[in-house]
């Protein structure tokens, strides 16, 4: 039976899909877990890339301020041209590994008086720039920057054609003896950065990432153990419910019978035979006569209710009709409305009228048990034939607490029975859905194949 179940829509999945659907869950998150550390990792790398930037920019600065161009830099304000020559070319030869980017002397009212671009020499920005201004107060200061090098910002040509460069711009006091306080500024490649940031990345990551995933790996089969073992230990107690479930018709099959062979046919037999001697009976006990036969009727015919209720008549066509409105008589007499609308349903086999009537059965118990309906529709219908394909559908709608979705989805064991029965329509190549209806309450709706090419759809278990 389990092999040949198909999923139903609009109630649950099967099993094995269920437990497919863990496994999956499971190994995704674990892999969004590594992709988060990865994420993770890659900013953290990158942070500390840019603070290590940062502090050997300001380190490297300052050791040309004092080693390099202070020693020289009164010469070339005097227009010596030994040490003008000297600074230009111990500047070109640190920006010769493309990491030093622009060097600039400011003097203290903000004028550019060195740059290794001659034309920027003699430039007075116009607010001094902030950084320039704190060196020149004795303050470092370093930054990352999208822009080009003030200069030649300022005289804009350069460098702004493939996207925004990004430089390291650090500022630094520079104290030459016999000059005012002055400021060193240097740029250098941002690039470094993402260099450094890419080779701690790649040192870091596996440290983190190969551990996680080698534990992820590991759990994969004790997943899919468990979920198996999950699967089989459901599909085992739907098998047993079924049983128990069969073996609860065929013991009301047995009682319908004993009623119908022993006690039913002894008081109509008794009902016969009182008949026979009624008109033989003295005039005085004529009415304690009348009162039995009646009573006989009576109990033959409650008797009669109750074979019908433990075991439906047989089903088919009009049957059907006769089973459902057996099955709504309690609901009624426990005072909820009940409308029963059955048309014209024409021959059904055998396995479609028990799957109807195994449907509504369960939907009428659910509503008595769970939900508190005042009002519960209850109809059942031939649909047209189309494409050579006819359908029968049953619906029972009540006006009750309504259902939540989600609990229906929800995996529980000790809840079966709509299962159940959706497992039953759906081996019989049909439909059965359970959702709110319009307005308030639950509907339980289904669909099953009859007619040509319903009469080759696969008999239930
Ligand atoms: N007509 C309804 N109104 C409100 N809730 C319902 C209705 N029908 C079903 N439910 C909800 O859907 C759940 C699943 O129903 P299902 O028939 O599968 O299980 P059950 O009735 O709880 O148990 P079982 O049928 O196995 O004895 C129910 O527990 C109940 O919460
Ligand atoms: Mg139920």
């Amino acid at each position: 039976m389990a092999g040949r179940r198909r999923a139903w829509p609009g109630v649950s999945g099967r099993p094995r899909r269920a437990g497919r659907r863990e496994v999956t869950v499971v190994i995704g998150l674990g892999a969004a877990v590594l992709v988060l550390i990865a994420l993770s990792a890659a900013v953290a790398s990158h942070s500390v890339a840019r603070e290590q930037a940062l502090d050997e920019a300001e380190r490297t600065t300052r050791r040309m301020a004092d080693l390099v161009v202070a020693p020289l830099l009164a010469g070339y304000v005097a227009h010596d041209r030994d040490d003008a020559d000297d600074l230009v070319e111990a500047v070109r030869v640190r920006k010769a590994d493309g990491y030093l980017d622009d060097v600039v002397v400011w003097s203290d009212d903000g004028t550019v008086v060195f740059s290794d671009r001659p034309e920027e020499v003699g430039r007075r920005p116009q607010p001094t720039p902030r950084n320039v201004a704190a060196a020149l107060a004795g303050r470092t200061t370093s930054m990352l920057e999208d822009d080009a090098p003030e200069p030649r910002r300022v005289g804009g040509t350069e460098d702004d054609q493939d996207g925004p460069p990004r430089y390291v711009d650090v500022v630094v006091p520079l104290r030459v003896a016999g000059l005012t306080p002055l400021a060193l500024e240097a740029y250098y490649d941002y690039d470094r950065v993402d260099r450094v940031a890419d080779d701690l990345l790649r040192q870091s990551l596996p440290l983190v990432v190969v551990p996680l995933l080698t534990l992820q790996l590991v759990q994969v089969p004790i997943v899919v153990s468990l979920a198996r073992r999950l699967v089989r230990h459901e599909a085992e107690r739907a098998r047993l419910l079924e049983r128990a479930l069969s073996a609860s018709d065929r013991e009301r099959a047995r009682l319908s019978a004993d009623l119908h062979d022993g006690p039913i046919q002894d008081l109509a037999g008794l009902g016969y035979a009182v008949g026979a001697i009624a008109p033989d009976v003295p005039e005085r006990h004529r009415a304690l006569m009348a009162q039995v036969q009646q009573t006989l009727r009576e109990a033959v015919e409650n008797l009669r209710g109750l074979m019908a209720d433990l075991y439906p008549p047989h089903l088919g066509g009009a049957g059907l009709d006769e089973a459902l409105a057996t099955l709504v008589a309690p609901l009624r007499e426990a005072g909820t409305d009940v409308t029963l609308h059955v048309g014209e349903l024409g021959p059904l086999g055998d396995d479609t009228t028990v799957a109807l009537y195994r449907v509504a059965r369960e939907a009428l118990a659910n509503v008595t048990k769970h939900a508190r309906a005042s009002h519960v529709e209850v109809s059942a219908e031939r649909v047209p034939p189309a494409h050579g394909r006819g359908l029968v559908r049953l619906e029972v709608g009540d006006d009750g607490a309504g259902i939540d979705p989600a609990r229906l989805h929800r995996r529980r064991d000790e809840h079966l029975g709509l299962r159940l029965v959706g497992d039953q329509v759906a081996a019989l190549g049909g439909r059965l859905s359970v959702a709110p209806r319009p307005g308030g309450g639950t509907r339980v709706h289904v669909e099953l194949p009859v007619g040509e090419v319903g009469e080759g759809v696969p008999k239930p278990p």
